[in-house]
């Protein structure tokens, strides 16, 4: 158990709990590795300038395409090695924000957006996410900057807040659930809970 996912709609507040929970492992003397996504390389932070930023209308597969191309060139990149140097990998958003967004959010279907994404990351593959849960409208105004996605609106983080839970639902043993509209030195300390009983 080394690579662990944070995922949640946009304002569940991943950002500042993944922070926090790799500064209290790396004070524990693990040797931690934070990423984001879309990014986390120069090809990724690239794609991630056309993710966030096209002015144009944007095709749902080729969202879903290009998030996948991110990921894929982060995994050979970072990722991988990281493992395989025996790290401990903590990711803002993974695979499965495309599960939830582009296979829910967008319709494209949770079984079409995988496809891609297996196909790009071979066996790099979160062995634990953490679902940071809010209700998604406290989210969308806990956000202080909105980008192409998340500006889209309620409508598609309720889609999204839901294909989230049916994917723990099938998933019980590689998701845990935790309510993230609480403190946050609560949320980070079960965070941690999580982590420890999983190692
Ligand atoms: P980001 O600034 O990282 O948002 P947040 O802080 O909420 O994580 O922007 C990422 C946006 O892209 C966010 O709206 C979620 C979306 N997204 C997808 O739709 N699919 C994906 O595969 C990923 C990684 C992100």
């Amino acid at each position: 158990m080394q690579y662990v996912a944070f995922e949640g709609v946009d304002g569940a507040g991943k950002t500042t709990v993944a922070t926090l929970v790799a500064a209290a492992l790396i004070r524990d003397g693990l040797d931690v590795v934070m990423v984001r996504e879309p990014g986390g390389t120069a090809i990724g932070e690239a794609v991630r300038e056309i993710l966030l930023g096209a002015r144009e209308s944007m095709m749902a597969r080729t969202e879903a395409l290009l998030f996948a191309a991110a990921r894929t060139q982060l995994a050979a990149e970072v990722i991988e090695p990281a493992l395989a140097r025996g790290a401990f990998v903590l990711s803002d958003r993974t695979v499965y924000s495309s599960l939830a967004y582009q296979g829910g959010g967008r319709g494209l279907g949770v079984a079409s957006v995988r496809e891609p994404n297996m196909w790009g990351l071979g066996s790099v593959w979160p062995d634990l996410v953490i679902l940071l849960e809010v209700d998604p409208e406290a989210g969308l105004s806990r956000e202080d900057s909105s980008d192409r996605i998340s500006s889209e609106g309620l409508a598609l983080m309720q889609e999204v807040a839901e294909t989230y839970r049916g994917l723990a639902d099938a998933e019980p043993g590689r998701f845990r659930r935790i309510d993230a509209a609480r403190d946050i030195e609560l949320v980070v300390s079960e965070c941690l809970d999580v982590i420890e009983a999983a190692l």
